[in-house]
């Protein structure tokens, strides 16, 4: 089976809907967190992913904290490695690295880069919305696109935009992943409903 490593900060809802789509189908080595508090531990648990957690305020610099990532990644030796809500500037020592990573981005890149996404395309005049999924590279949410989706704006409050920009991230998410790592999506989706 096809191994993937996710890589998340904090809520985690992400890493539960990448684990539940794709049950019995790729295997989630490993989630990632350099957030000691992040909601998302509880989720894995629940889900069984063995946890690392690397604290980045116990390192001295961006690149030490980085080489300690690397090499627990590379522990894994995963097909794929998954960022979904990965709070993190990346250096050099991760991209140069670690040449398979995806990241999922809540706006249309490369439109709102960076933090506060949400907040920056709702306050936006654009007439639609959606989120990116992308590799990742040395330019923060400037990898090459992989797959986006989007929906027309209605007269949403940010709380209703946010809801549909996850949605859209729950469908688009697990499905590039499957096409990444040549797997039916269709296949796992049906295994889990019998
Ligand atoms: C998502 O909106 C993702 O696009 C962004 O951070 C958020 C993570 O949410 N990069 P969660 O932790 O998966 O719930």
């Amino acid at each position: 089976m096809k191994k993937i490593v996710i890589l998340f900060s904090g809520n985690g809802s992400n890493l539960e809907n990448i684990a539940k789509k794709l049950h019995g189908k790729v295997e989630v080595a490993a989630a990632i967190t350099n957030n000691p508090q992040a909601y998302g531990i509880q989720r894995a648990k629940r889900l069984g992913i063995p946890i690392e957690i690397i604290d980045h305020r116990e390192f001295p610099s961006r690149e030490s904290f980085d080489e300690v990532l690397v090499q627990t990644i590379k522990q894994y030796n995963p097909d794929l490695v998954v960022m979904a809500g990965f709070m993190r500037i990346l250096s050099p020592i991760f991209t140069k690295n670690i040449k398979n990573a995806i990241n999922i981005h809540p706006s249309l890149l490369p439109l709102f880069k960076g933090a506060k996404a949400i907040e920056k395309s709702y306050a936006s005049d654009m007439k639609v919305a959606g989120v990116t999924v992308h590799w990742v590279n040395d330019e923060l949410d400037g990898g090459k696109i992989i797959d986006q989706a989007c929906f027309h704006r209605e007269d949403e409050s940010l709380e209703e935009f946010a809801a549909k920009i996850h949605e859209l991230e729950y469908n688009l998410y697990p499905r590039v992943i499957a096409n990444l790592l040549d797997i039916s999506l269709q296949k796992a989706s049906l295994s889990q409903e019998v």
